[in-house]
């Protein structure tokens, strides 16, 4: 047997859910892959998703923002209208931790009626990391892309043989997410202004913001929507945006500690 259809969705500023999500689509290896990226305000707005019965499999996926599912795109989430159908849900974290994430995810998919088949914690270059403060730097890597399409492989062979949903997904926040104030970023880095003395007003920081936070007149940041996700600086090819720590050692120390081993993704299914 195989899948129909796949539909993606996704919310991915800097592109490494997306990547984790395409090597999972590749080892489901379905007929059809239908594709929702939740990232551009505009899509997220605009969307609703009624699915019906030949929308056989869905593959939801989003990164970690401290330790949660990104509070922006709840509202877009809570739009679909499932009846049954089978959900694989997947968190990408920067190899701090994955938190509530998926126990979120899990509680909304049973809420708008679907059953969940499979999870999986995968990581991703952490939105802070630069050349001076590397955080699971590459990632997801040819280990992690390997590990991802083996997983959708996995997923595909439970549907075969018809194993029992429902797995067991694990919630967890640990001791300082308690003591960190909520949008915490922000007193970690600085926002990524541009240094009008470098941009060439190629505007591409404009259409990537998640948030629509950037000015396309004049092209500053509306700190009460900025997220701190830097795709911002990510497409800037002159460097105008640049990623700047606030307490640059205390910082520095406290993200490089978090992050010093290597995690290895974990599914559950
Ligand atoms: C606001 C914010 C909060 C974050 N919180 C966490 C976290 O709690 N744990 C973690 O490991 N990574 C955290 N990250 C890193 C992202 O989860 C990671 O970089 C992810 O790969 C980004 O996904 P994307 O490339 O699809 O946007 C955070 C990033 C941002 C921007």
């Amino acid at each position: 047997m195989t899948v129909n259809t796949l539909t993606q969705i996704f919310f991915s500023p800097t592109g490494t859910t997306r990547q984790i999500l395409s090597a999972i689509g590749q080892g489901i290896n379905a007929d059809e892959i239908i594709g929702y990226d939740l990232t551009p305000p505009e899509k997220r707005d605009n969307f609703q998703l009624a699915l019906d019965q030949e929308d056989g499999l869905v593959l939801l996926g989003v990164p970690v923002y401290e330790e949660h599912v990104p509070d922006l795109i709840w509202d877009a989430l809570n739009r679909i209208e499932a009846n049954g159908q089978l959900i694989i849900l997947i968190a990408v974290y920067g190899n701090i931790g994955f938190g509530l994430c998926l126990k979120e995810l899990e509680t909304w998919a049973k809420r708008v009626g679907f059953n969940v088949i499979a999870a999986g914690a995968f990581i991703g270059e952490h939105s802070f990391s630069h050349k001076g403060l590397p955080l699971a730097e590459g990632r997801p890597d040819m280990e992690d892309m390997r590990s991802a399409r083996e997983f959708g492989m996995s997923v595909l062979a439970k549907i075969q043989h018809d194993i029992p949903l429902n797995p067991d997904i694990p919630g967890y926040l640990p001791p300082m997410s308690y003591i960190l104030p909520k949008n915490s970023p922000k007193f970690f880095a600085h926002y990524a202004e541009a240094d009008m003395k470098k941009c060439t007003r190629c505007n591409r920081c404009i259409f990537i913001c998640p948030s629509g936070a950037i000015d396309p007149g004049t092209l500053e940041i509306d700190h009460s929507k900025c997220l701190h996700c830097f795709a911002c600086v990510r497409v800037c090819a002159p460097s105008a945006r640049q990623i700047r720590l606030k307490l640059k050692p205390l910082v520095k120390s406290a993200l490089s500690l978090q992050t010093r081993n290597r995690k290895s993704p974990e599914i559950f299914i």
